[in-house]
């Protein structure tokens, strides 16, 4: 099945980003207890805020692909400037890449990941970076195929 097309989102998408982003985080929440959220209204207030902050913020980019009418996938890509004495001055970031469990494996992430691409591309950035859990084997080995590769470790310790 070809992937269904993708736009990008805009306020009157905010309920349907919401889903899918909190779905990212259900998905990611078994890794570790560092991804746990909660499930009661006030996450999904707290959600909503962040969504509405983005869709609002003119460095960031939110990409929605929906089949039928249904949201299927999400990639939101980020803008920052990096300290004046680096030679990079502007970064970019993937910060949230899912695809529904039914739409995997067509082809779909990566050409969310070309929407976002395009859009860092567009700002003149020479680089994009992505966060992905250790216990992550398919968002590992996607970023992998895609030709992102190590930079930093990221380490973490409990108190
Ligand atoms: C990771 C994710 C976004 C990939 O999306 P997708 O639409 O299935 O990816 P694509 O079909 O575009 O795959 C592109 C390539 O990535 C690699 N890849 C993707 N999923 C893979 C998997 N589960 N195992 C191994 N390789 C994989 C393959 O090389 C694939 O090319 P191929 O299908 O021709 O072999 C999707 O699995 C997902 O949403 N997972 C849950 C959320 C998540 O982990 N997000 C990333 C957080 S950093």
């Amino acid at each position: 099945m070809s992937p269904p097309p993708v736009r990008r989102a805009g306020p009157r998408d905010a309920e349907r980003v919401t889903r899918l982003w909190l779905a990212l985080g259900e998905h990611q929440a078994p890794f570790d207890p560092a991804f746990a959220q909660r499930r009661d209204e006030a996450a999904w207030d707290a959600a909503r805020g962040v969504i509405d902050r983005l869709l609002a913020d003119p460095d960031a980019a939110l990409f929605l692909a929906e089949r039928e009418g249904a949201p299927v996938a999400l990639c939101i890509v980020r803008a920052a400037r990096a300290p004046a004495v680096a030679v990079e001055r502007e970064r970019a970031e993937i910060s949230d890449l899912f695809v529904e469990a039914s739409a995997r494996r067509q082809g779909l992430g990566r050409v969310l990941v070309d929407h976002a691409m395009g859009w860092v591309r567009e700002r003149d950035i020479p680089r994009v970076t992505v966060r992905v859990a250790n216990a992550n084997p398919e968002g590992q080995a996607f970023w992998r195929a895609l030709g992102f590769g190590e930079l930093v470790d990221v380490l973490s310790r409990r108190v």
